[in-house]
């Protein structure tokens, strides 16, 4: 099956066809750039003109950064507010004329993880981070997929989000070291609970792995994740139909 898979991000929207068989981008992904304010009008907007850069009629999956429960989204916490409670299916559906699922973007990153990239052919207790603007999470086993929130365990009064992802070790100016040594602690305390065999670590940084690895001293195996900044897309199209409600257009308009 061909699916054109779509990431949402805090800033930009990446798609491209995908051939779900293989997990491979069936041409160049088409990138835009946005804001984490734009509003799912805007973002609507964008994901019906990667579309018709595709000429694409068939089905689409979205991976969304935020809690998916059926096509509804339910939380939103790097996007805008005005997503909360927001029926994504209808939103996208409509904007594109095309089939849609969405996914929580992890998840959809451990889909593409699991089948195509760092953990294919494991079967035990996978856990998927993604450090982005973020915290993304999810946890696999023997080849289920279940979308976590695990980014907003609580850390001294807020999202362990706020103090781990990508964008805190920026945004709070810390050294590889100091950064990799808090994500150490946050990782331990998520294995405490959750005692998964493998780690896999996703996100931009996971490029950089060799910097910060080191000061994490998990218990499990850790290693980066395999398709880089192509997993959200072709895990996007792979849990299509798979993860939430299948809309179809036509159906229940807003
Ligand atoms: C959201 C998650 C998402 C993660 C990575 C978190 O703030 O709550 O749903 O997977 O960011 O984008």
């Amino acid at each position: 099956m061909k699916v054109l898979g779509i990431d949402i991000g805090g800033s930009a929207l990446k798609g491209a066809p995908v051939d779900c068989r293989t997990g491979r981008l069936l041409a160049p992904r088409f990138r835009v750039e946005t804001s984490p304010a734009a509003t799912p009008a805007a973002t609507a907007k964008v994901v019906a003109e990667i579309a018709r850069h595709f000429k694409w009629r068939g089905p689409i999956g979205i991976g969304f950064p935020g809690v998916i429960q059926g096509a509804r989204i339910r939380t939103s916490a790097n996007l805008h507010p005005r997503f909360i409670g927001c029926d994504g299916g209808k939103l996208f559906t409509r904007a594109t004329g095309c089939r849609v699922t969405l996914t929580n973007d992890a998840a959809a990153a451990a889909q593409a993880e699991m089948q195509f990239g760092a953990g294919r052919g494991f079967q035990g207790k996978t856990l998927l981070l993604t450090l982005g603007t973020g915290v993304g999470s999810a946890l696999c086993y023997r080849g289920l997929v279940v979308p976590a929130e695990l980014g907003h365990l609580p850390r001294r009064g807020k999202s362990a989000e706020r103090f781990v992802s990508s964008a805190a070790r920026k945004r709070r100016g810390l050294s590889w070291a100091e950064w990799g040594g808090e994500l150490g602690d946050y990782v331990r305390s998520l294995e405490q609970l959750l005692w998964p065999e493998l780690i896999i670590v996703g996100g931009g940084v996971s490029a950089k792995s060799r910097k910060f690895f080191r000061y994490v001293q998990p218990r499990a195996r850790m290693v980066p994740a395999k398709l880089r900044n192509e997993a959200g897309i072709v895990g996007a199209a792979l849990s299509f139909g798979r993860h939430g409600t299948r809309v179809r257009p036509g159906r229940g308009r807003a």
